[in-house]
């Protein structure tokens, strides 16, 4: 089988694809032929060695795939059988879906849900199960369309994108907040009613502003969650889930403290499975077809390191699909 390989020599990464036999693959009770796989943020910090997602060499990276069973001991799961799999440290300490196959626990893998194919799965991926994971910390936290609009921030990445799309699906007014001014014709083609740049949220503010936003989903962290968290109005919610920007967060209790703020942090990877099910559930009725056609590169495999590295630098809007069969 063909799998994009990390190696580790002096403490720099290696990434290659190679051929290996299918008894290279780790322990687990069912083995996956994956036919599509993502690039989510974190697989361009492993694959480029930017970050210290990997720590055990060799390594196949790729968080989130989908395909069919090959073969199965786990009696909830039968050959032939489309799945997916997001998370749970896979492609992080256990290899991932950047190869033809996987071995895998069958405890983390979710059975495709009736009507979605493996190809618009991974056009969500992680990245929009993290999205719509958000949507439903604005929901539980009370935020309705009529309280007035939600700020995204991150808006053209892989879960910006896929948040701007579900928030506008469900009929709130979306703010965007994006670095670049390029890819507005995209936000809005997704539902995103006002642009706004990174740079005026980028710099130091006060701790409390004008009240703009009765939620928020912010994957970039720093001054740009800080702002946006002074900004949130009374009884406002902010979903948190990522870290593009900075993993610093530099603000006061005061949002917190006299305006009733709730800062609620997201995760995705060890969320449990029932949750899962019903985000996928949600997923599935909510996004638009077109969607799916807007929102997508396609690559191969050889692809994938060049592509991790333009992710990184900022130069990949929306999601990044894998084929791998
Ligand atoms: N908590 C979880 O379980 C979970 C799951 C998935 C992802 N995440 C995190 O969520 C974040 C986004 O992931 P993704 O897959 O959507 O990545 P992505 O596709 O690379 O999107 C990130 C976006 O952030 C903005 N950005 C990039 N560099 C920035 C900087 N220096 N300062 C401010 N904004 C910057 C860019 O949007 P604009 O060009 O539009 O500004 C970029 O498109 C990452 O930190 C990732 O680790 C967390």
């Amino acid at each position: 089988m063909q799998a994009l390989v990390l190696e580790q020599q002096e403490g720099s990464t290696l990434a290659a694809v190679k051929t290996l036999t299918g008894d290279a693959l780790p322990d687990g009770n069912v083995t996956v032929d994956v036919q599509w796989s993502g690039i989510n943020y974190k697989d361009a910090l492993a694959i480029t060695g930017k970050g210290k997602i990997i720590r055990q060499f060799p390594m196949v990276p790729g968080i989130d795939f989908a395909g069919q069973v090959h073969s199965s001991e786990d009696p909830r799961f039968h050959v032939g059988q489309q799945v997916l799999l997001t998370g749970w440290g896979v492609g992080e300490h256990h290899w991932g879906g950047l190869a033809e196959q996987a071995r895998v626990k069958g405890d983390w893998l979710v059975p495709m849900p009736e009507g979605l194919t493996g190809r618009n799965a991974m056009i969500v991926g992680t990245a929009g199960l993290t999205a719509m994971l958000c949507v439903m910390a604005l929901q539980e936290g009370g935020v309705t369309p009529e309280q007035g609009p939600v700020v995204v921030t991150g808006a053209s990445g892989g879960v910006g994108s896929t948040a701007v799309a579900l928030l506008h699906a469900l009929g709130y007014e979306v703010a965007a907040v994006s670095g670049r001014a390029a890819t507005h014709d995209f936000l809005q083609q997704l539902g995103a009613t006002h642009l706004l740049s990174r740079e005026d949220f980028s710099a130091p503010g006060r701790a409390l502003e004008k009240q703009r936003w009765a939620g928020a989903v912010d994957t970039v962290g720093g001054h740009i969650l800080a702002n946006v968290l002074a900004q949130t109005q009374y009884n406002g919610v902010v979903a948190a889930c990522g870290l593009a920007g900075s993993a610093e967060l530099p603000t006061s209790v005061m949002p917190f403290i006299l305006r009733n703020v709730r800062l609620q942090g997201v995760d995705s990877v060890m969320v449990p499975t029932a949750r899962r099910v019903e985000a996928w559930k949600q997923i599935l009725k909510i996004l638009p077809n077109s969607f799916y056609e807007n929102v997508s590169n396609e690559v191969t495999l050889s692809d994938v390191i060049l592509t991790a590295q333009q992710l990184l630098n900022n130069q990949v809007q929306g999601r990044t699909l894998v084929k791998i069969r």
